[in-house]
């Protein structure tokens, strides 16, 4: 595990605690991490500048209206030029401020422009750590992808007892070091590519065919497969939910941008497509506007089949993925239609899911699926889809072992 040459953004905001970030600057320099520090408009009161600059034998920057520290490095380059963005201490004001989205200080304008994986640390009295508003404010966060460690438990300043102390500096190396330089995972070496999301099919410049695929499944099945060591190409089309750190994004439109992409991706020892393509585009999309004239009737759309990716992935062909699998959503006789769906399209996996409306499952947080490999079929209890993106990369680990 090496963070050699890893450039760390330390964000120290307000609180007792602020003076444990010497010691994790102390111990990232010593991992040969290059850090650089932002401090939060209330940090100074507990921990200097200066500490952090002999420390980190770099500049530290506390001004988001510093007209010398933006002719040197502007803050979107700041929350930019770092590997990870480490929060140490994460007070509660500014874990409020970050899942509001405020950029009232540098600490949170870094923050609310970074393109970066964030870490962030909390410490703060225990009423304030169990408070509802803290509660939401992290589940937004941990929703966005912003990575945890701590707070641990037991005495504080404040002479209360409870969860809210900040994890000891070696416990936020490590997780930084998980981050960073993970262990090498049962998918190292090998490459996944994933298609995600719905595909949008232009009627004219502001029309077009799509469908309610929110994009979350695949997207937690592209962080379930790289969190396995993979090197993950996810193939996107246009969504709404964040994506998944640590992964090449590929973003598409259309089914045929789709295609080509995945192509281009290969080869891949893996392939999941789990994007909802539209099975048909317009013929020809019109170049301009298609206008409403009064009493007359509305345009026909003349469809022609999209390829189909899951289909031409699996067919025979030297660089195809060992392990193909593909999505089946269905209203009715669920099972039936995906064992038929593995065999026509030649996929090896088919992860069926009940789609009726009764389910609510599209587009929303859970899934009930059922694996139909060659040897059966599997059902699986309704899971969040993050946890049914853990169980099929360890399926996926397990079978290429
Ligand atoms: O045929 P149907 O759309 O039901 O098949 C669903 C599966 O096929 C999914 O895995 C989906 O990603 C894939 N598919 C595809 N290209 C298409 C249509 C579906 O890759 N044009």
């Amino acid at each position: 595990m090496n963070l050699l040459g890893k450039r760390i953004l330390l964000i120290v905001s307000g609180g007792i605690a602020a003076y444990k970030a010497l010691e994790l600057v102390r111990l990232l320099r010593g991992a040969g991490c290059g850090v650089t520090c932002v401090l939060s408009r209330a940090a100074g009161h507990f921990v200097t500048p200066l500490s952090l600059q002999a420390l980190s034998e770099s500049r530290v920057y506390t001004d988001l209206f510093s007209l010398t520290d933006e002719s040197e490095m502007g803050h979107i380059q700041l929350s930019r030029a770092a590997d990870l963005l480490v929060v140490a201490p994460a007070s509660a004001d500014l874990l409020a401020r970050m899942a509001t989205g405020l950029a009232d200080d540098l600490a949170a304008t870094v923050l609310l422009a970074t393109d970066k994986p964030v870490l962030v640390a909390p410490a703060m009295n225990v009423r304030m750590w169990q408070h509802p508003a803290t509660v939401a404010n992290m589940a937004t966060l941990a929703a966005r992808g912003v990575q945890v460690v701590g707070p641990d438990e037991g005495a504080m300043a404040c002479n209360e007892f409870g969860p809210g102390r900040l994890a000891e500096p070696p416990a936020i190396l490590a997780a930084i070091t998980a981050l960073l330089a993970p262990a090498p995972g049962p998918l190292a070496g090998k490459h996944a590519l994933v298609t995600s999301g719905p595909t949008h099919e232009p009627i004219d410049p502001v029309r077009y065919i799509a469908n309610r695929s929110s994009g979350r499944q695949g997207n937690a099945i592209a962080a379930a497969l790289a969190a396995l060591g993979a090197r993950v190409t996810l193939v996107r089309g246009p969504v709404t939910v964040p994506d998944p750190a640590g992964v090449t994004v590929v973003r598409v439109e259309t089914a045929q941008q789709m295609l080509d992409a995945c192509l281009d991706a290969l080869p891949a020892d893996i392939a999941v497509c789990a994007a909802a393509v539209a099975d048909w585009r317009v013929a020809s999309a019109a170049s301009g506007k298609i206008k409403k004239s009064p009493g007359a009737p509305p345009p026909m759309l003349d469809l022609v089949p999209n390829p189909d990716i899951l289909a031409l992935l699996s067919a025979p062909r030297p660089d195809r993925p060992r392990l193909v699998v593909g999505f089946a959503a269905e209203t009715d006789a669920l099972d039936e239609n995906a064992a038929a769906k593995r065999l026509r399209k030649g996929c090896d996996w088919i992860v069926a899911n009940d789609v009726s409306p009764a389910t609510g499952i599209m587009g929303g947080e859970d899934n009930t699926v059922h694996l139909v490999t060659a040897a059966g079929i599997e059902d699986w209890p309704r899971l969040p889809k993050t946890e049914v993106a853990q169980r099929l990369a360890a399926r996926i680990a397990a079978t290429l072992a």
